[in-house]
C-alpha cells in the first residue's frame, strides 16, 4: 500500500510520517530525496535549472524512488509511508496547475491508497516558520497558493483512492491515532 503524508513546510509530515513508519512493516520514503544533489541545490537558492523545468526534476525523482520500492507498492501486507509524494509536485508547481496534473495522470505513478493532507492555517504557518526560510518560504502567497492547491486536489480525490484532511493544528498523537484508524478501516476493505 502507497500511503502520502501531505501539507505544507511545518505542517507535521515528516513527524506523522515518521511516527507511522515505525509501528509498521513497510518502507519510509523522503521526497525530494535528499541524495538529489540538483535538487537540494536548487532548494538552497542555486538555479542549476529553470522553475518551468523543475516540476520534472522534482516528479523524476519520484519516479526512480517508487520504482526501486515496487514491490512494497503492490504489496497489501507492507506500506510505503511518503513524506511528500506527487501532491507536492502538483502543489507546488510553476507550471499551470491543471497541465501538472494531467501529467502526473500520465506518468508511470501508482495513484495512493491514502493521502493524508495535513492542513496548517496560514496564521500558524507564520508563527511556526521562525528563522528556517528556504526559497519557498520566503513568500508567503506562493505558499497560500500550494495550500488551496492541495484542498482543491483533496475535494477532487485527485490521483488517489482516499483522501483525509486532518488539522495540524491538532495534537501529535491525535492526528496519529485518526490515520491509524484510517489505515485499519482501509486494509479491511482491500
Ligand atoms: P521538504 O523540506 O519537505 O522535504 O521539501 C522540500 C521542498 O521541496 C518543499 O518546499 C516542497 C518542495 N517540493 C516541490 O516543489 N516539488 C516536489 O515534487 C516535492 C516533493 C517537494
Amino acid at each position: 500500500m502507497l500511503i502520502a503524508i501531505e501539507g505544507i513546510d511545518f505542517s507535521g509530515k515528516t513527524t506523522q510520517a515518521t511516527l507511522l513508519h515505525s509501528e509498521v512493516k513497510g518502507e519510509l520514503l523522503k521526497f525530494p530525496r535528499r541524495e538529489n544533489t540538483l535538487i537540494m541545490n536548487y532548494l538552497k537558492g542555486e538555479k542549476p535549472f529553470c522553475e518551468e523545468a523543475s516540476f520534472f526534476i522534482f516528479l523524476a525523482d519520484i519516479i526512480d524512488g517508487i520504482k526501486r520500492a515496487e514491490r512494497r507498492v503492490e504489496s497489501k501486507n507492507e506500506l510505503v509511508v511518503c513524506d511528500r509524494y506527487v501532491y507536492s509536485t502538483v502543489a507546488y508547481s510553476k507550471i499551470d496547475v491543471n497541465n501538472a496534473k494531467e501529467i502526473v495522470k500520465l506518468s508511470p505513478l501508482p495513484k495512493a491508497d491514502l493521502v493524508v493532507l495535513l492542513d496548517l492555517e496560514m496564521e500558524e504557518y507564520k508563527k511556526r516558520i521562525g528563522e528556517e526560510l528556504d526559497s519557498y518560504e520566503k513568500n508567503l502567497n506562493f505558499i497560500e497558493k500550494v495550500r488551496e492547491n492541495y484542498l482543491e486536489m483533496a475535494k477532487e480525490k485527485f490521483f488517489a483512492k482516499e483522501w483525509m484532511v486532518i488539522s495540524s493544528s491538532k495534537g501529535v498523537e491525535e492526528i496519529h491515532l485518526e490515520i491509524k484508524k484510517k489505515i485499519n478501516s482501509l486494509s479491511q476493505s482491500i
